[in-house]
């Protein structure tokens, strides 16, 4: 076994729980591992979480945890699911692992001494939610972000820059010499066109906070850490052990990378130039999907209809879920998730064309032969019938290579189709009654090895169920089955059937009712988020006296604080109040505090406490005894 695959999915944020776009790509990703695993390729399949950047650090402290703490929870919650889906991956890797970090230093080192690297000073504008920075032209009504439509800020720091403009041409020669290198073809020329705008260098370090892989010791400049898409696209070669133990490094070049349509850019741009810069050879295929939207709209937590993967999975099944997902939109397209299209692809592709062909061979084989199936006059009437299945089996997996999943799908079930038509067309019970038996045997046998080598080609998106069809089959689905029935074309050895209850009963109605799985979801979180009087009683407030007030540098919303709580040692807090609140007006004013709240690192500042305030769209209000109270008087 020489030949090997090595297939990516993006690494997740831990700014939010896994939704239906993550369960897609890392669904198409598991169903290419499990497809160069059947054809005996050597496979590693890596997916991962992406922890540091400013994105995650506000996300921990506005819940008041640190950053590494928040990322293990929502990281676990990644990894847990995937577990559960049953996702093949060899390696999931963090970026706050240790190697990781040893490897992105490594990347950077290789990067500074090969000329790559400079310093020099950043001024533009920055969106946080997306981590990207954004000139003039870019954003909309001139502060806003084109991506995400949030609130850019003006960010002006010394940064290290990555001459990216040095790749430009390299990089379009790499699109125009690789037909393939970024599928599908529609979103590589958009990426080919923004490259022939023109690159500018990109800036790869922060001064502005703290929560990333810090620069490599030789470059001795501590207060900056590395931008987040450089870390976070690194983990490709890191989890193969570059910079450390690099034995894995065999399975690179990647041979599949997936990612959604909203962040190829950094994919298909930023990845291969410092790839080129560090000398490493270039991904095979870049593959971009699209996005899904929920009966028509963009997903999003605001509005609540966030689709739960766990929850349609458990409703309608993890493998029919699988397979909806691939059949229903054309690889590069958005999709829509409603559950009427999921049931009637259970229904009809499944129950009717898959399932029932199935129900049919057993019937038949158990009325005319006691349930055996002999293959040996199948050629002979057949012929042309398993000719064109092949044909259509060869076509579904060039589709698949080719990342065109909805049509390697329907190429399968073309061939289901050759083999429900063929028992229409050719009636066995009444060749059974006309006395043609070994015609009849021959049909059914036919159908039955049609069957046998569309569950293997389907083995990839449904491994479970393909594996119960194989087994009423007689065989079971691995490389050496797949090496007899699919390359070397062979037919079944002749056998029993077993019979096995229906494998897609139809689904009736909406399994999920209202409220959607996502708004259930919260109601259930609001429910188990009531607490009891000791709970609330966990949680320290105190009165505290502000005897220092002055503004972070850089920040718009930051105020430092020294807080007098009666304690031998004033606490330093930092406060997002910048906006509603002059340091001079604080002086020797009284505030609410929460006292023992783990210390946070918010900007490079520790913060030992929390100021509680109200928030309305008027602004925000500190809470405020009515009365001056001695500094460190309970709350409660
Ligand atoms: N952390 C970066 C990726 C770094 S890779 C070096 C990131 N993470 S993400 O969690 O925001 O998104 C991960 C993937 O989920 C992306 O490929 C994105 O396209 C996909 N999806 C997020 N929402 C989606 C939908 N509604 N539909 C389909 N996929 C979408 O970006």
């Amino acid at each position: 076994m020489n030949q090997k695959a090595y297939i990516t999915t993006p690494i997740y944020y831990v700014n939010d729980v896994p939704h239906i776009g993550h369960a897609y790509t890392t669904i198409i990703a598991d169903t290419m591992a499990r497809y160069y695993r059947l054809k005996g390729y050597d496979t590693f399949f890596l997916t991962g979480t992406d922890e540091h950047g400013q994105k995650i650090e506000e996300a921990a402290i506005s819940r008041g945890r640190t950053p590494k703490e928040y990322a293990d929870e929502i990281s676990g919650k990644f990894k847990a699911l995937w577990d559960e889906f049953e996702i093949s991956y060899d390696k999931f890797i963090r970026t706050t692992d240790q190697e990781h970090k040893i490897g992105v230093q490594k990347a950077f080192s290789t990067m500074f001494n090969s000329g790559d690297i400079y310093k020099g000073e950043y001024e533009g504008h920055y969106c946080v939610s997306c981590e990207t920075f954004f000139t003039d032209t870019q954003l909309i009504d001139e502060n806003l972000c084109p991506d995400c439509g949030k609130e850019t800020r003006i960010v002006k720091e010394e940064s290290y820059f990555f001459k990216l403009s040095n790749y430009q041409e390299k990089l379009l020669k790499w699109y125009s010499d690789d037909e393939k290198c970024v599928l599908p073809k529609g979103k590589k020329s958009e990426v080919i066109s923004f490259v022939k705008q023109g690159l500018r260098d990109l800036s790869i370090t922060r001064t502005s906070f703290d929560w990333g892989v810090k620069l490599p010791d030789e470059i001795n400049d501590p207060k900056h850490v590395m931008y987040v898409w450089l870390d976070a696209l690194l983990n490709y070669i890191t989890a193969l052990g570059y910079g450390n133990d690099e034995k894995n490094m065999k399975y690179w070049p990647a041979t599949i990378q997936l990612v959604g349509k909203d962040i190829l850019r950094f994919h298909a741009i930023y990845w291969p130039a410092f790839l080129m810069s560090l000398g490493l050879p270039l991904p095979k295929h870049i593959a971009a999907h699209g996005w899904w939207t929920r009966n028509g709209e963009k997903m999003s937590k605001s509005k609540g209809n966030v689709v739960n993967p766990k929850e349609v999975a458990d409703a309608y099944g993890l493998e029919n879920f699988r397979y909806f997902m691939l059949r229903e939109v054309p690889f590069g397209q958005d999709g829509d998730f409603s559950q009427k299209a999921l049931i009637d692809r259970i229904n009809s592709d499944l129950s009717n064309e898959l399932g029932n062909l199935l129900n049919r061979i057993i019937g038949m084989s158990g009325k005319y032969s006691d349930f055996n199936i002999s293959s040996k006059d199948v050629f002979d009437y057949h012929k042309k019938e398993l000719t064109s299945v092949m044909e259509h089996i060869r076509l579904a997996e060039t589709n698949l290579q080719d990342m065109q999943t909805n049509r390697y799908l329907e190429e399968l079930w073309k061939a289901l189709t050759i083999a429900n038509q063929s028992i229409t067309v050719y009636e066995p019970w009444v060749k059974m009654k006309e006395g043609d038996k070994e015609f009849a045997f021959a049909t059914v046998a036919m159908v039955a090895n049609i069957l046998a080598k569309v569950s293997i080609v389907l083995h990839p998106v449904m491994p479970k169920t393909t594996q119960k069809i194989a087994k009423t089959l007689n065989f079971e689905i691995s490389y050496d089955t797949y090496k007899k029935f699919i390359e070397d074309d062979s037919l079944l050895d002749d056998f029993k059937i077993e019979k096995i209850p229906p494998l897609f009963p139809k689904v009736e109605g909406e399994l999920l009712n209202s409220p959607t799985p996502s708004v259930k979801e919260e109601i259930k979180k609001e429910e188990d988020s009531l607490i009891t009087i000791d709970q609330f009683f966990q949680t320290k407030l105190k009165i505290g006296t502000i005897l220092d007030a002055t503004e972070v540098p850089k920040s718009k919303k930051l105020l430092k604080l020294r807080v007098d709580l009666g304690e031998e040692k004033p606490r330093q807090i930092v406060a997002g109040i910048k906006e509603f609140y002059s340091a001079e007006s604080l002086l020797n004013t009284q505030v609410c505090v929460v006292a023992n709240l783990k210390p946070a690192k918010i900007m490079g500042l520790v913060s030992e406490g929390m100021l509680l305030a109200a928030k309305d769209k008027e602004g925000l209000s500190l809470l405020r005894p009515q009365d001056s109270k001695k500094s460190g008087s309970s709350v409660g």
